[in-house]
């Protein structure tokens, strides 16, 4: 194991263990206003009216007429209001904010509020929703031709759910007026500079008017990447209509119902097959955005990217679109778009091998990309792709093929068995020219007298470990003990812009530039002086551009791979599927700390088996969401999946800090195809289109079997 490998104990491991971490939620409430959202509770309509209580002393009623800037919240596109702009366009849409001292009079104040609604007819059904957020196209070869050679053509639809991110910390953000005219907002949150830009922009002040701190925050997995922007400027307007400091936490049930979550999908897979071969794909991806388009485009993006697999397609074409419907706006989750098209494709090419009479697994491998390929847009593999190596090494520690061929022999009993496995990657950082464009990712350090060394990054530890990672590269890179440099939560008064915590794109990029700036450091090290050192990205020269009008390009410098297997016992009696193993396989090239990079791989698996198999959330007819709570809403624990098997191959990425890529969301992608693919072998290899694929789901495919 490499020195930089060897695990050490996590810079806030003492402080959360020991419960003195403060989460916005913590701070001493002397002096602070509690804010309370008012939200909508009608999915569509026109408000005319909003019938506020009397406030006593002391207690404000904000909204949109409040935001003294633009009452919209930067995002991508900037249609998300701050506060509603007189219709509200789903269930739990933020009207007003209602701020006081008590926090239960504060609540009662906003539980007193009528607001007068005109009901407009809301569009609740994907499949039916007229209003297009994001339209793309692309494809290359010439599919038509390939059909209409083809001696066997598939057509099916994949179905995905929501997925909520169920962080153990709800969302929270505080505003607080400082004397010099300032606006300080802090909280639980990704991406600082997101929120800086989008209270900027709400607040209509300068770069100086605002700065914005990451508080300790207890878990986000993409769920705090556009949210705290929209909570952010909401405290921020109310803080300075009150004048003071102003906090909202959201409670759980409001969290759960109203702030983002994976988009659900639906895919529709058409694929030529000739000779045995898949010689073209026609592939049709629809996202349920929600309200506002928040980040359904570059979401959309990479799912479509994704779309056709780990797999060489001589003629594709794909259309992804991106729909309005009045709900909840979807946003980021750990994979990005990408767990919803790696599932239906791995889906589909099981189905076609079956049919075709070929082992899935072995119909895969005949299809793999390798190094050197074109990739979905016509950029390159330049690295090597190391899914067969990975795939023996699953093989072996599960006994797949053997297993897979015992489960096909005809069941009986009340318990079967099924296993599957899946294949998958996930392009590491930004999709395009992101990085070179829009980020431009800085980083710095600063060296005091005493010889600590302090980094200047903009990347919050949403506990995936940078807080200890980016330290230790810089350590190891001067020589010097890890307790001798550090890094604290990101205030964008004292940091750079090195880019939001996103894209599993902090350590590989950032961690790269830190990487070279201690190189440096060390080069002109003087004893007793405080210096600093500042890098900045550059694209590495092997990248063909990308261009986003034609999805034409590298999309992605380099990518992380995966292979799962998951085992599974289905019982008939109760339809309740216990997994007797779940088996992954990463290369997310180097690990720069063993333990934070197996924590990453386990806790994505099994988030990714728990969107598989049980974390189910829907909305009724009225457009409201109705698992908004812990016990309706289950995720799996680690009873539920208690023989997790992870292992690391490593292809090191020569741009990454010592061959490090992207970690974070990839062992999340792969889980569904895996999942589904063993309960369709435990039900006599039945084809399966959904996820979760929960008990009920199973008996009601045994119910009709005994029809
Ligand atoms: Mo992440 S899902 O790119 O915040």
């Amino acid at each position: 194991m490499e020195k930089i490998t060897r695990s050490v104990v996590k810079k806030d491991h003492a402080p959360k263990i020991s419960g003195h971490s403060v989460y916005v939620a913590d701070y001493p409430a002397e002096g602070v206003l509690c804010g309370k959202l008012l939200h909508a509770n009608i999915a569509r309509a026109k408000v005319l009216r909003v019938e506020t209580p009397e406030l006593p002393e002391g207690y404000f009623y904000v909204d949109a007429k409040d935001v003294p800037g633009d009452n919209n919240v930067n995002i991508v596109l900037d249609d998300t209001p701050v506060y509603c702009r007189g219709t509200v366009e789903y269930i739990g849409e933020p009207i007003a904010m209602l701020c006081g001292p008590d926090e239960a009079v504060v609540t009662r104040l906003r539980d007193a509020c009528k607001v007068e609604y005109e009901e407009l007819e809301p569009a609740l059904d994907l499949r039916k929703a007229t209003e297009t957020f994001f339209d793309y196209r692309f494809g290359h070869g010439d599919v038509d031709k390939a059909f209409s050679e083809a001696d066997r053509v598939y057509d099916e639809e994949f179905e995905t759910g929501y997925q909520e991110q169920a962080y153990l910390e709800t969302q929270g953000m505080m505003a607080e007026p400082e004397e010099n005219g300032r606006m300080f907002v802090h909280g639980s949150s990704q991406c600082v500079y997101y929120i800086h830009g989008a209270v900027m922009r709400a607040l209509g002040c300068g770069p100086d008017g605002v700065r914005v701190l990451q508080d300790v925050t207890g878990g986000g997995f993409g769920g705090k990447e556009d949210f705290p922007s929209i909570l952010g400027c909401q405290v921020a307007v109310a803080a300075r209509k009150c004048g003071k400091a102003v906090r909202c936490v959201l409670d759980r049930r409001e969290d759960m119902e109203y702030t983002s979550k994976r988009h659900p999908s639906l895919c529709r897979y058409k694929v030529a097959v000739r000779d045995g071969k898949v010689t073209a794909m026609d592939i049709d991806v629809t996202l349920n955005a929600g309200a506002y388009s928040t980040l359904s485009a570059v979401v959309l993006q990479r799912g479509i990217i994704a779309a056709p697999g780990v797999y060489n397609v001589p003629n594709l074409r794909v259309h992804g679109r991106a729909l309005k419907t009045n709900t909840a706006p979807c946003g980021a989750f750990r994979g990005f778009g990408a767990p919803q098209t790696f599932f239906a494709v791995e889906m589909m090419m099981d189905h076609i091998a079956r049919d075709l009479g070929v082992e899935p697994l072995s119909f895969k491998e005949a299809h793999l990309v390798r190094q050197g390929d074109f990739t979905s847009t016509c950029g390159r593999y330049h690295f090597p792709v190391p899914l067969p190596a990975m795939i023996d090494k699953i093989d072996k520690a599960c006994d797949y093929r053997k297993k897979r061929a015992e489960y096909a022999k005809p069941q009986t009993g009340r318990y079967r068995r099924g296993i599957g496995m899946s294949l998958c990657f996930h392009g590491a950082g930004f999709t395009g020219s992101g990085e070179r464009d829009l980020i431009k990712a800085v980083a710095k350090l600063r060296k005091y007298r005493d010889g600590t060394v302090e980094i200047l990054a903009s990347n919050g530890d949403i506990g995936q470990g940078v807080r200890t990672t980016f330290p230790k590269i810089v350590a190891h890179e001067l020589n010097l003990p890890l307790d001798k440099v550090y890094y604290q939560h990101p205030d964008t008064a004292r940091v750079p812009d090195s880019g939001p915590t996103v894209a599993s794109r902090s350590l590989m990029v950032v961690g790269e530039l830190l990487r070279r700036a201690a190189i440096r450091l060390r080069e002109q090290w003087a004893d007793g002086e405080e210096q600093e050192v500042e890098e900045r990205f550059k694209e590495p020269d092997f990248i063909i551009p990308f261009h986003i009008d034609k999805f034409e390009g590298d999309a992605y410098p380099t990518y992380a791979w995966a292979v799962n297997a998951i085992e599974l016992e289905i019982d008939t009696y109760t339809g309740v599927a216990k997994a007797l193993g779940a088996y992954g396989a990463f290369d997310v090239g180097t690990p720069v700390d063993y333990n934070v990079v197996m924590g990453q791989m386990e806790g994505g698996f099994l988030q990714g088996i728990g969107y598989a198999s049980m974390e189910q959330m829907n909305y009724d007819d009225k457009g409201r969401i109705r698992n908004n709570s812990f016990s309706d809403y289950l995720i799996p624990t680690a009873k539920d999946v208690p023989n997790l098997y992870c292992t690391l191959h490593v292809e090191k990425y020569p741009d990454g800090p010592y061959g490090a890529k992207g970690a974070g969301e990839l062992p999340l992608v792969g889980a569904p195809g895996a999942y589904l693919s063993a309960v369709e072998q435990a039900l006599d290899g039945v084809a399966l289109h959904h996820v979760p694929f929960t008990a009920e789901d199973t008996l009601s495919v045994m119910t009709k079997e005994a029809v």
